[in-house]
């Protein structure tokens, strides 16, 4: 039996955005190889999380830790946080004017190889891996050759994600509605990834509305934020209350 030692560790996170506080005490632990759901209505700050723990600058951290693996997450930059392997795949992915999609992706593969302390990958080997793995995500293959997410459709950003989930193999993925707008073999492409890299050792933290995603996960914990803390912890039990009921009873139940 493997031990799973703690990937990520946030404690006591407070964060501040355009002057106001959304996270007031943050505190959560992924596991290697665990999947950790983050639930919460819209506007309670899911996306803050993830963007304050990758290094936005406009998400300002004026409280608390958190760490990768040994290492103090917030005293590094924004591209040593991703060398030392975490990724957080966007909500609404950007698009990257002028930069081809193949060349972003091995340059960023490269890099994290390269903290690894593994070889990089040549343009040839690393356009065998990306086809083979955009055949797998449903990514035509053209797509590879555009720049980044220029003209691709809303699931075929949230596919471009995957592609990027996919090569990088982190060990920390922050899948922020990686389900918003994909279909149904979108939504079956990212329980086999997200299987397939736990396997691996990749800790997720995946932010989600969607009762179904979550369940074809199985998540080892479902957090629900609330008031700028995790308010609620549980297993599929809470999705399933929290389906039924909404946040706003759940939220009352707090403060009675
Ligand atoms: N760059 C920003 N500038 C100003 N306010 C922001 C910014 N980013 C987030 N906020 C505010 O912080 C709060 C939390 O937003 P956030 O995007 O984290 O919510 P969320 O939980 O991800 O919601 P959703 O489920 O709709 O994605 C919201 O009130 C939002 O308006
Ligand atoms: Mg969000």
């Amino acid at each position: 039996m493997h031990s799973h030692p703690p990937v990520l560790q946030v404690q006591d996170l407070r964060v501040a955005v355009a002057g106001r506080t959304v996270l007031q005490s943050v505190s959560l632990q992924v596991n290697a190889g665990a999947v950790v759901v983050l639930m919460g209505a819209n506007g309670s700050g899911k996306s803050t999380l993830g963007l304050a723990l990758a290094g936005h600058p406009r998400y300002e951290v004026t409280r608390g830790q958190a760490s990768l693996g040994d290492e103090d997450l917030l005293a590094m930059s924004v591209e040593a946080r991703a060398r030392a392997g975490l990724f957080l795949s966007f909500q609404a992915p950007p698009d990257i004017p002028g930069v081809k999609n193949n060349l972003f992706v091995r340059t960023a593969v490269n890099a994290v190889r390269q903290a690894r302390g593994e070889a990089p990958l040549d343009a040839f080997d690393f356009l065998g891996e990306a086809r083979a793995a955009a055949r797998r995500l449903g990514l035509p293959e053209a797509m590879l050759n555009r720049p980044v997410n220029e003209g691709f459709s809303g699931g075929e950003r949230k596919r471009n994600e995957l592609l990027q989930l996919a090569m990088l193999r982190p060990r920390i993925a922050i899948l922020d509605e990686i389900d918003s707008g994909m279909d149904v073999d979108g939504v079956r492409a990212t329980v086999e990834l997200v299987a397939a890299l736990r396997a691996q050792g990749t800790g997720f933290l995946v932010v989600s509305h969607y009762q179904q995603l979550i369940e074809s996960l199985a998540p080892d914990a479902v957090l629900r934020l609330d008031a700028g803390r995790i308010a609620q912890s549980g297993g599929l039990e809470l999705v399933q209350d929290i389906a039924r009921t909404g946040y706003a009873p759940a939220r009352q139940a707090l403060e009675a």
